[in-house]
Formats: C-alpha cells, sequence, structure tokens
C-alpha cells in the first residue's frame, strides 16, 4: 500500500482499515501489491490530533548511511534519512515543524516554492539567525497551493544540500482524479563519494567548480543507486520529480509508452500534455502520469544523460538511475486524463512594474564571483518593492551556461509559455532571457531571489527584494 493512501486512510478510518487493508483485502491500486516496496521513502510522522494541522518532527544530524553498497558514509540527514522523509499534507492545511539541529555547524529549513510568511522562510537572520548546533526552531506555516515543494537548508547551502539535506513537502488537492493513478515521490540527486566512503571535500576544484557546480559522482533517486519501481501495465501512476541536487540537471527519456506532464510542482497546469524528455534544472520539479505500455514481466531502465548547460558542452558519462519493471501480468485498459486540470488566471501585466535583472559572471580562471545586474551579493542593495504591485522581470543571461532562477515567497508565471504554468523556479538557457510575472499582493518582508546552481548562489548569484 502506498503511503499516501495509508495517510489518507489513516486520516478516515483510524489504524483499524488500515490494518485490515494491509492483511490483503482489496484496495484502490491496481498496480502489484508491493509496486512501491523497493524505491518509496518513508513519510513523517503526523503527531497531531487536530484535523488541518500536520505536525512533525525532523532532526538533522550527521548518520553513517551505506549509500554505496559496502561502504558507510556520514552523510548529513533529516531523520536519518537521505532524502528526507516525505512531509505530506493536504491544501489548506497549516504544517507545524519542530526542527532540532544536531548538525556540527548552523543551518535552517527553506520551504522551497511554499509562499511562507517572511519569519518562517529559513533564510539566515531574515529575520531568525540560523538554527545553532543543539538548538532549535518551529516552523508553522499554512499550504496554500497543491503542489510537489521540497525543503532545504538555507546556510552553507551547496555543501549541506550536497551532503544529504533535502526532502519531499507534498501538498495534496483535495480531491485527486482517479485517472492520477498511484502516487509516487522521486527525488534526484548526487553525492560525491570517495573509494573509502568519505564524502569529498564540499568547494572542490576551485573557480572550476565554482563556474561548473559541483556534481556529485553518484547518482541516487530516492537516495537509492538504481532502485526499481513495479508497474502494471496500462495502469497510471502519478510521478513527482525533484530536482534536489546542488548543481547537477537531470535529463531523461520516458520509457516508450505513455507520459503525461500534468504540473510543475507549483499547481497543475492547465492541461496534460505528452512529455518524452524529462529535464529539470536544480530545483525544478514535474508532475507526469506515467503508464506503461511495455510488454508484461519486462524491464525498461531510465538513463541520465548530460545535456548542453554550459560552453555547449556535454559533460559527464550517462548513467542508468531507475529501472521500472513491468510486472506479468495482463494489461488494463488505463481511464482517460481529464482534458482540463484547472484554470491559471493570468497574473494582470497591464500595469506592471518591468524590471530586468542581468545575471553576471565576473572574475577570472583563478577566482569566479557572480551577481546581478554586475553587482556580487554581498555589495548589493535590496531593491525595494510596493506591496500590491505587480510585475513583469525580464531575466537575461548573456553568460555561457544556464541559470536555474529561483524567487522566495512568490510563485510566478512565465510569459509566452503556450500551456500557462506556475513556477518557482525557471531555467534561463544561456545566451537567452525569460520573462515572468510576478503578483507581490501580500506578506511583506525581504524575498531572496538567486540561481538555484547553489554554487552560483554562493559566490554571489543572489539578490533580495525588500517588499513594504
Ligand atoms: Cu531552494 Cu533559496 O532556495
Ligand atoms: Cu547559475
Amino acid at each position: 500500500m502506498t503511503n499516501y493512501m495509508n495517510r489518507r486512510i489513516h486520516g478516515l478510518f483510524g489504524g483499524l482499515a488500515s490494518l485490515v487493508l494491509a492483511a490483503g483485502v482489496a484496495h484502490a491500486s491496481a498496480q502489484p501489491g508491493d509496486w512501491d516496496v523497493g524505491i518509496a521513502s518513508p513519510t513523517a510522522t503526523n503527531l497531531s490530533h487536530s484535523p488541518h494541522v500536520v505536525e512533525v518532527n525532523i532532526e538533522a544530524s550527521v548518520t553513517q548511511l551505506e549509500v554505496r553498497p559496502g561502504l558507510n558514509s556520514p552523510v548529513w540527514t533529516y531523520n536519518g534519512t537521505v532524502p528526507g522523509p516525505v512531509i505530506r499534507a493536504q491544501v489548506g492545511d497549516t504544517l507545524v515543524v519542530h526542527f532540532t539541529n544536531h548538525l556540527p555547524e548552523p543551518t535552517t529549513i527553506h520551504w522551497h516554492g511554499i509562499n511562507v510568511p517572511y519569519a518562517m522562510d529559513g533564510v539566515p537572520d531574515m529575520p531568525q539567525p540560523a538554527v545553532a548546533p543543539g538548538g532549535q526552531f518551529t516552523y508553522r506555516f499554512t499550504l496554500d497551493a497543491a503542489g510537489t515543494y521540497w525543503y532545504h537548508p538555507h546556510v552553507n547551502s551547496s555543501a549541506q544540500v550536497g551532503w544529504g539535506l533535502y526532502g519531499a513537502l507534498i501538498v495534496d488537492e483535495p480531491q485527486v482524479p482517479k485517472a492520477f493513478g498511484d502516487d509516487l515521490v522521486l527525488v534526484l540527486s548526487d553525492i560525491d563519494i570517495d573509494k573509502d566512503g568519505h564524502l569529498n571535500e564540499a568547494h572542490s576544484m576551485g573557480a572550476f567548480g565554482d563556474l561548473w557546480g559541483r556534481e556529485g559522482n553518484t547518482l541516487l533517486v530516492n537516495g537509492k543507486l538504481l532502485p526499481h519501481v513495479k508497474a502494471r501495465a496500462g495502469q497510471p501512476q502519478r510521478w513527482r520529480i525533484i530536482n534536489a541536487s546542488r548543481a547537477r540537471y537531470f535529463s531523461f527519456a520516458m520509457p516508450a509508452g505513455s507520459s503525461m506532464r500534468i504540473g510543475t510542482g507549483n499547481r497543475l497546469t492547465e492541461r496534460p500534455e505528452k512529455i518524452r524528455r524529462v529535464t529539470l534544472a536544480p530545483a525544478e520539479r514535474v508532475e507526469l502520469v506515467f503508464t506503461s505500455q511495455a510488454e508484461p514481466g519486462t524491464t525498461a531502465l531510465v538513463r541520465w544523460t548530460p545535456i548542453a548547460r554550459g560552453y555547449g558542452v556535454e559533460a559527464g558519462d550517462s548513467a542508468d538511475i531507475l529501472a521500472i519493471d513491468t510486472v506479468a501480468e495482463p494489461k488494463v485498459a488505463a481511464e482517460p486524463l481529464p482534458e482540463h486540470l484547472q484554470d491559471i488566471e493570468p497574473i494582470d501585466i497591464s500595469k506592471a512594474v518591468a524590471r530586468s535583472l542581468e545575471l553576471t559572471i565576473g572574475g577570472d580562471r583563478r577566482s569566479t564571483w557572480m551577481g546581478i545586474n554586475g553587482v556580487r551579493y554581498e555589495d548589493q542593495k535590496p531593491i525595494h518593492f510596493a506591496l500590491g504591485e505587480k510585475d513583469v522581470w525580464t531575466i537575461v543571461n548573456n553568460t555561457v551556461f544556464d541559470h536555474p532562477f529561483h524567487l522566495h515567497g512568490f510563485a510566478f508565471q512565465v510569459l509566452d509559455e503556450a500551456n500557462p504554468t506556475w513556477r518557482d523556479t525557471v531555467n534561463v538557457p544561456r545566451k537567452s532571457s525569460v520573462r515572468v510575472a510576478i503578483d507581490f499582493n501580500e506578506r511583506p518582508g525581504m524575498w531572496m531571489f538567486h540561481c538555484h546552481i547553489l554554487d552560483h548562489a554562493d559566490v554571489g548569484m543572489m539578490g533580495m527584494v525588500h517588499l513594504e
């Protein structure tokens, strides 16, 4: 049984019903009973007894885990696992997270893509200081939009994320179309481990590492090397895919069959659309409905392939990351997806403030800095915004690298998209620009924007919206 069903059934009937189901009484899924056992991550336990409140404990610590077979590695974990537990709630719920830091250095949790109040955003000193070693902090906010989000630190980010600190935060729609099928969260990441199991130095390769971004040598799906998921031919699965790597782009072809994109992580799209290749920059997500059309009893491999995201070079060796076993059971007939998923009301940009933000790289071979409009983060002043203003930002990238641009606190709409979406992160390909519309309609505060190649953010490709 899926964790998702488990949680819903707990909510409806309490633990008894789920025991009965676990004992083998028929349930909604037509997947094989153990379809996600080899791949799914644990779900955080909800400690709350009140409806509409999800309350969880999250502890960060250094934990010895066998990430590569036969090697113990001191990875940085939430609740002892990589990725951390899936936090799961319904739209409209209040999420309460009691966080304890057992790490040897300060940290925070940033709720990537969630429209949190300023005080809950997890950026150190804005306004809360980082959580010191041994310290605690309680995050509390309401989840106002369904989607596939994630959480990660915002202190020494490239290193802390690279060492294993990330997890999924799923906000369920109140009514999930049955045609979406069974729910599966897939957190993609990489980690850099040497032959003895030690983590490689976090800031290796100097200026080159800053420029390219540091990719780990071990590709993981839900913290595992090449895990298997089982599928029944014809029966849909809703894959919620998150790229949680510090710098690596994930690009792979979906196996033959049907894969339909239904969401970007920030709510659903307006309508489903065929997707053959998934390409996710760091921090990007996609939701898709995958329906295996393979011959029962066969296995298909999903293979990571390099893309030209810097200097036009495809760097890195292809690697299989995920296996799909289509079980030896007769194919079933899938219910068709709804043609329309939801309306996405366009942000009214008739009186929008137009701003241009140029992503810049400076320095030389020995030392690199990055910035916004030619100024690195340390030397910038926050840009002033008036509460209630609507904006159109043109994000200009004249560099030879792609940069995934991320804004805290406000999902935006990418202009000029045929099938409109909400997003919080958008890849800006090299030598190009992207226009986004943003409605700064609420929640005054200081909101960061930055490149989500975290090595780029660390050397200054960040900026600050001061909204009041
Ligand atoms: Cu996902 Cu400022 O971060
Ligand atoms: Cu960048």
